[in-house]
């Protein structure tokens, strides 16, 4: 059957990036909410006040890869003494539930219009740092799934500063163009159909930042102050508004200082380089456990050893050695402390 989702935020200027950006927040939290594959919308309709003006709100639904649903964008009539700067929407969705099931969705001075819809919960970050391989991302991936949190792959952005550098022929060791590109760079993190897609500059970038060679010049780049400040400032940014699940490097020591749950996870480096063989292998890409434990090896030093925010352990943070560990051990000792922050 048709239902309607309904959904309202306000914007910080009447500029097109403002715009899209708030829209594209607002509809993403709209699907995740109501669990809505991207499919099966049907239709949105946007308003927006007559002070927004600069971009139609329907692009960012495009941006989303909301393709096949049919958009329509109107002006608002101006009512004195009214909410500014607001955008809202009404998305039609093909879903086997029941319009009571449908959860809406307000924000910002938004929230004003309808605080009867407003989810108020206890708001919880959770940290987890460690070296590569060490299980941060299936860890954090299956519990954010489990607890309905924002997974951020933090990693995934300094990949992508790292891809563009390869793509644009700018040297790692140039900090200068580095940090250029890094304040210059449009990076949006989605959540479709609950997993984080990273585009750059409109492209959708996230298979495409996987490789050894994205992942090398991501540890390069990383080691440098001005693009770390970028970076942490958008990761602050997303855990502001959301719960969420971080993994990176710095996340306990640096970003979430005030996490509520901070986790670092360890591995030996062999163990490691041994699950990063077994996921080559899943994809069919011949490889070599030697050259794949120097790689990792080079990789830890780099991270280890940098001098801005290296990879250390929280003085708060539990750490689990997961050498010996299967995944779903790891997932259960740390739900347990998710739940017992919940209460
Ligand atoms: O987790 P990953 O392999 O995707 O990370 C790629 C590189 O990015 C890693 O070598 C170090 C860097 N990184 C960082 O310095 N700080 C973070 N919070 C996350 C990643």
């Amino acid at each position: 059957m048709n239902c309607s989702i309904r959904g309202a935020i306000t914007a910080d200027s009447n500029t097109r990036e403002d715009i899209l950006l708030n829209t594209r927040q607002l509809l993403k939290e709209m699907i995740e909410l109501n669990e809505v594959k991207i499919e099966n919308i049907v239709s949105i309709l946007f308003t927006a006040t007559k002070d927004l003006d600069a971009a139609y709100p329907a692009v960012a639904a495009r941006e989303l890869g909301i393709v096949d649903a049919a958009l329509m964008c109107a002006q608002e009539m101006f009512v004195e003494g009214s909410l500014k700067m607001c955008i809202r929407v009404q998305m039609d969705v093909q879903t086997d539930k029941k319009q009571s099931e449908m959860r809406f969705v307000y924000l910002k001075n938004a929230e004003v219009l309808r605080p009867d819809k407003v989810k108020k919960q206890k708001k919880i970050a959770v940290a987890i740092d460690g070296p590569a391989g060490s299980g941060k991302s299936t860890l954090a991936k299956e519990l954010a799934a489990d607890f309905g949190f924002i997974y951020v792959d933090t990693g995934a952005m300094y990949r992508s500063i790292g891809y563009k550098c390869i793509d644009n022929g700018i040297s790692t060791d140039d900090v200068k163009k580095v940090s250029e590109l890094a304040r210059n760079i449009n990076m949006e993190i989605c959540y479709i159909d609950g997993r984080q897609r990273i585009f750059v500059d409109g492209i959708d970038i996230s298979d495409e930042i996987r490789t050894q060679q994205v992942a090398d010049a991501a540890s390069a780049v990383a080691k440098m102050q001005d693009v770390r400040k970028t970076l942490v400032k958008l990761q602050r940014e997303i855990a502001k508004n959301n719960n969420v699940i971080m993994d990176g490097r710095d996340i306990g020591t640096n970003v979430l200082p005030d996490a509520e749950i901070k986790v670092y996870l360890d591995a030996d480096v062999s163990e490691r380089a041994k699950r990063r063989c077994g996921e080559l292998a899943e994809k069919g890409i011949e490889h070599d456990f030697y050259k794949v434990l120097d790689e990792i090896m080079a990789r830890d030093k780099q991270d280890k050893e940098r001098r801005f925010n290296p990879l250390t352990v929280a003085e708060d943070a539990v750490i689990i050695d997961t050498t010996n560990m299967r995944a779903s051990m790891v997932k259960d000792a740390v739900a347990e402390l998710i739940n017992e922050a919940l209460l």
